[in-house]
């Protein structure tokens, strides 16, 4: 049946928001304008700085997220914890060890670390999209190191296909791919919604309501992650987080798991989806030279199509007006590859890359019999660096043929704020010879920071 009102857990309460709520309107706005419920704090209202930092529920699951950026259409059949719902232990044990100063990032570093609590993991890096510009974080860490799960939960409820109409807008969340491609059809300008961490930025920063949108996020075709001997497919609208896990717990996939680490912070990797990051085909998403490296398939409503022919130029892809990524398929790197990825931003942390690299180097017989090498921010598009790959084919991989392959990077890549041009042929050319020293040293750490001159 078709659900007409925005319905969710708030706090382990369910939720009807009234019809003729604008489903675009921001959740970080409902919450503190509608719910009164100004703990959550608005710092940059871009994801940037995490003092909206709220919990998407599910069962046992905690993910962090930017109130800022989801939409409420999105948060349709969803549970969400905001820091008025948890109770006080997080913020004294807080309190107790320093961690506050002037506490406006407090409630965002109290829903970060209660996430943490119960998914773990580095907490340094859990903190990613949290900025607290007064203490220094020592203090906050020390504090979560004496933080517990508190075994509060709630379940997201399954949800329904959903319209929600206003007179300004229709916001439709439909339930398989071909009603999607229907409704696109019938509303050819309607924004078709993912995550929202690009499209989000329009709804929070520019204020935009679109008149028609189709989110994408309750299409079981479009979402789940399978890994199997051939290796990884992912639902186009399934997030990051789950990408970044299945990596990790993948020995031919795991050097890819410190780079995606890097992509956003967790509030980013919660929502945001490798399709959205093909959707807005930016020459700096930090997905696609994955999927360029792994000669990876996108699937989409209409037809399947390798990476290479969907990115076609600046923020320009393939797909036709009424069409819609389902799925990539990222095939598992033949035994013995060489698999690097390499992420160079001005911030180590929730950071756009100024140039990354991620290369995949199969080997017969000693020598180099296939190799992908592919730059984000090198060029208008995300692409293959074909003469250095040319370079190593049927040679050992030595440092002398890594410098080779270096110098035959063919890319003339713009000056911007994040690097010069001549930086960024310097650090691409240094990537590239440093796949010898990643072959010689399989065990060296994979995570690199560098800061552009
Ligand atoms: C604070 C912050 C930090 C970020 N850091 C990084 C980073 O480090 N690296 C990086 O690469 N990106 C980063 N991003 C950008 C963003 O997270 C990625 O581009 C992400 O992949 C977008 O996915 P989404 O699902 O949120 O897309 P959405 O915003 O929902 O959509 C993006 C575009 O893709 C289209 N689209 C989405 N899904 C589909 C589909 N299935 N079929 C057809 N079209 C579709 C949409 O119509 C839209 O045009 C960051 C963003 C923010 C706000
Ligand atoms: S307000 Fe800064 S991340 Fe949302
Ligand atoms: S305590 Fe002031 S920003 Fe963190």
């Amino acid at each position: 049946m078709q659900d007409n009102r925005i319905r969710f857990t708030l706090n382990g309460q369910p939720m009807a928001l009234p019809a003729g709520t604008i489903a675009t309107r921001t959740l970080l706005d409902w919450l503190r304008e509608d719910a009164w419920l100004t703990g959550t704090k608005e710092g940059c209202a871009e994801g940037d700085c995490g003092a909206c930092t709220v919990v998407l529920e599910d069962g046992a699951r905690r993910e962090p997220i930017n109130a800022c950026l989801a939409t409420l259409g999105q948060m349709h059949g969803r549970a969400i914890r905001t820091v008025e719902g948890i109770g006080r232990a997080v913020a004294e044990a807080l309190a107790d060890a320093d961690g506050t100063q002037c506490g406006f990032c407090t409630p965002g570093i109290v829903m970060s670390a209660w996430a943490w609590t119960r998914e773990g993991g580095d907490a340094h890096e859990a903190l990613a999209g949290n900025l607290c510009r007064c203490t220094g974080y020592r203090p906050i860490l020390e504090a979560m190191g004496r933080m517990q799960d508190d075994g509060v939960r709630a379940d997201a409820v399954a949800p329904a296909p959903a319209s929600f109409a206003t007179p300004e807008q229709v916001f439709h969340l439909p339930a398989t791919l071909a009603e999607a491609v229907a409704l696109k059809r019938a509303l050819p300008d309607a924004w078709l919604l993912a995550g929202g961490t690009d499209l989000g930025l329009r709804f929070s920063e520019h204020r935009e309501n679109p008149p028609a949108v189709i989110a994408l996020l309750n299409m079981s075709e479009l979402r789940g992650l399978r890994v199997d001997g051939t290796g990884i497919r992912i639902g186009a609208a399934e997030p990051y987080s789950a990408l970044h896990e299945a990596c990790a717990g993948d020995a031919d996939f795991a050097p890819l798991a410190p780079y995606l680490a890097r992509l956003g912070s967790r509030q980013i990797r919660a929502m945001g989806t490798v399709g959205g990051n093909l959707g807005t085909a930016s020459p700096i998403g930090d997905a696609l030279p994955i999927l360029l490296a792994l000669d990876a398939v996108v699937e989409t409503s209409a037809r399947e199509l390798p990476v290479a022919d969907f990115l076609l130029d600046y923020r320009r892809n393939a797909l036709a007006a009424d069409e819609i990524i389902a799925a990539i398929r990222l095939p598992r790197p033949a035994p013995g590859a060489l698999l690097v990825a390499e992420k160079l931003s001005r911030r180590h942390d929730q950071d756009i890359s100024a140039v990354a690299m991620v290369a995949r180097v199969e080997f017969a017989g000693g020598v180099v019999s296939r190799a992908r090498i592919a730059f984000g921010g090198m060029a208008a598009t995300t692409r293959r660096a074909t003469g250095a790959e040319g370079a190593l084919i049927g040679r050992a991989l030595t440092r002398e043929t890594a410098r080779e392959a270096a110098a035959a990077l063919d890319f003339a890549p713009l000056s911007d704020w994040r690097g010069s041009a001549e930086w960024r042929m310097t650090a691409a050319r240094g990537l590239v010879e440093r796949l010898w020293l990643r072959h010689a040293h399989p065990k060296m750490p994979a995570d690199v920071f560098a800061v552009p001159a």
